[in-house]
């Protein structure tokens, strides 16, 4: 088995106001994280900041500051909203960092050496005012999308990489490697609007921009956005720095989870890149969806006009971390779009984490207590019920490790919930509340005893994806939070004298009607 995992989120664009469509890719990273660090894996997950180019220098601008004071506690920001959420990242990338510019700036002479980055000129439209060049397409009515000025055609000497070059290697790539680039449809997306048409050279530096890295051995020119952003990748491992070995141990990635818009840079400009400095390529680029308001990206503008709560601390302070981090990983389907709205997401909390998960911990404690003192001892005598029952939840168990591997989240905590729904029947098919009449206190300790190890077992995989009451659990039965999967793998783990506790109420059943209204109010 393979013992390193690398995964990566797309470095950020700096805001201060993300909401729950921007943690998407932070939170499901993170499952994949901490999935893989319990299952023993060494893990490197890395997540960032976009820092550099035109935008960024305007606000600073605006607000009277250089361009680092302005970002600083927008990164702050950011790095607090992730802690809020729990995200496990190894390192934080800013690409204003020492490393990552110097880096940034060896690959373009690499590339410009070996001849796969030529000096040229830019032809667009440009808009004086904003100092920005746009393509016919960008424009809204003719005119600049930024300040709806008119644009005129001009020229500036800019540096080129040559992408054209790659255009049957990406194709055989696709080919030669069917789970490079996933879901599948997103293949044919990139193949037929982008591969087919043609590849066309890109250009990856430009005059007009201050702020960002320049090229070292030219310096009127600044590195223009892929060559600067997508080599985070690297130069967080150290690539070409006096420190490699963490790209010795991690590079090639495994995984860089991105939101499907930036699919086309990721699976054809990043593996040309890579290809032109002769590196290996990540094994895989995962595009993920879109979380949607009725049939648009997620938004903070669209969530005040249409009166949604979509600050993610909001919903974490009145809901907690796990509602969230739920909501995300097991409402919408890894790689698909899918919807928010309030209403989806406090029915979620409710079905799942109230009653099917919350409920089924309470209930057992409290029938370990009722039915028989709060102790319980090994189970005996097992029949076959009870040995169908563990087979299910081993064979669900071994389902969810099919499903990380295959990046499907979505599908492994479906599997852990269907392995509590499966406790949830167990308990109505072995009615303990009857066995208590008829005096059997064996049969209703065996019973207990395999719903508390099957519980824990499922419990302890839900640790990889919800962060705050499922490692707390554990202490009800008196034993300790779990650092792997193998400390809860299989049954027989309970000793004979455990004493079990009720514990608090995991998660206090909401009324949907009053929590809507409230949230209304808020929002
Ligand atoms: N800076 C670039 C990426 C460069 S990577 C070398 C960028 N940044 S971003 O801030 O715009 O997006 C970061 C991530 O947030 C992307 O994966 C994006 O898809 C994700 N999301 C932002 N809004 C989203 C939704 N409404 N739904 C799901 N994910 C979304 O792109």
């Amino acid at each position: 088995m393979q013992n390193t995992f690398y995964i990566t989120t797309p470095i950020y664009y700096p805001s201060n106001k993300l909401t729950l469509g921007n943690c998407y890719t932070t939170i499901l990273c993170d499952s994949l994280a901490r999935f893989n660090r319990m299952a023993g894996k060494e893990v490197f997950y890395l997540t960032g900041t976009d820092e550099h180019g035109q935008k960024i220098q305007k606000i600073a601008e605006e607000n009277g500051v250089d361009e680092l004071s302005y970002l600083q506690p927008v990164i702050d920001d950011t790095k607090n909203l992730w802690k809020l959420l729990d995200i496990s990242y190894n390192k934080f990338i800013r690409t204003t960092d020492d490393y990552h510019v110097k880096t940034v700036q060896k690959i373009f002479k690499k590339l410009y050496d070996s001849g796969y980055i030529y000096k040229s000129k830019y032809k667009g439209l440009y808009c004086t005012p904003c100092e920005s060049f746009w393509t016919e397409e960008q424009l809204v009515n003719g005119n600049c999308p930024d300040c709806g000025r008119p644009v005129e055609p001009m020229e500036e000497e800019a540096y080129f990489f040559r992408l054209s070059d790659f255009q049957d290697k990406i194709l055989k790539l696709y080919q030669d490697n069917p789970n490079f680039l996933r879901p599948r449809s997103r293949v044919n997306e990139m193949i037929n609007n982008f591969i087919k048409p043609g590849l066309k050279d890109l250009c990856v530096s430009r005059t007009s921009v201050k702020w960002g890295i320049p090229v070292d051995f030219d310096s009127k020119h600044t590195i223009y956005v892929w060559i600067d952003a997508l080599p985070n990748y690297l130069s967080a491992l150290g690539y070409l720095g006096e420190e490699d070995a963490d790209f010795k141990k991690f590079w090639p990635c495994d995984v860089h989870v991105v939101g499907k818009e930036i699919v086309r840079f990721h699976a054809i400009i990043w593996p040309a890149i890579l290809m032109a400095l002769d590196l290996p390529l990540p094994k895989q680029i995962f595009g993920h969806g879109w979380l949607l308001f009725g049939n648009d990206k997620l938004s903070k503008s669209k969530a005040v006009a249409s009166k949604e709560v979509v600050d993610p601390r909001v919903l974490v302070a009145r809901y907690g971390v796990d509602a969230v981090r739920m909501f995300l990983i097991k409402e919408i389907i890894f790689g698909q779009d899918g919807p928010y709205n309030q209403e989806l997401f406090l029915n979620s909390y409710n079905t799942n984490l109230s009653n099917e998960y919350g409920n089924l911990v309470s209930r057992t404690c409290g029938m370990v207590q009722k039915y028989l003192g709060g102790v319980l001892n090994k189970a005996e005598n097992l029949t076959q019920q009870d040995q169908q029952f563990k087979a299910y939840i081993m064979d669900c168990r071994a389902q969810v490790f099919a499903c990380m591997d295959d990046i499907n989240p979505t599908g492994a905590i479906n599997k852990i919930f269907e392995m509590f729904s499966r406790c949830n029947k167990f308990i109505d098919e072995t009615t303990p509340w009857t066995l208590f009449k008829e005096n059997n206190l064996s049969r209703i300790n065996t019973v207990l005893c395999l719903i508390s190890e099957a519980l824990l077992i499922a419990n302890t995989l839900l640790c990889a994806f919800l962060t705050d009451k499922p490692k707390t659990i554990y202490a009800n039965w008196n034993l300790s939070a779990p650092t792997l999967f193998d400390d809860y793998k299989d049954f027989g783990f309970i000793k004979n004298n455990t004493s079990v506790t009720k514990g608090e109420n995991l998660y206090q059943r909401l009324d949907i009607n009053k929590e809507m209204q409230e949230l209304y109010d808020l929002a």
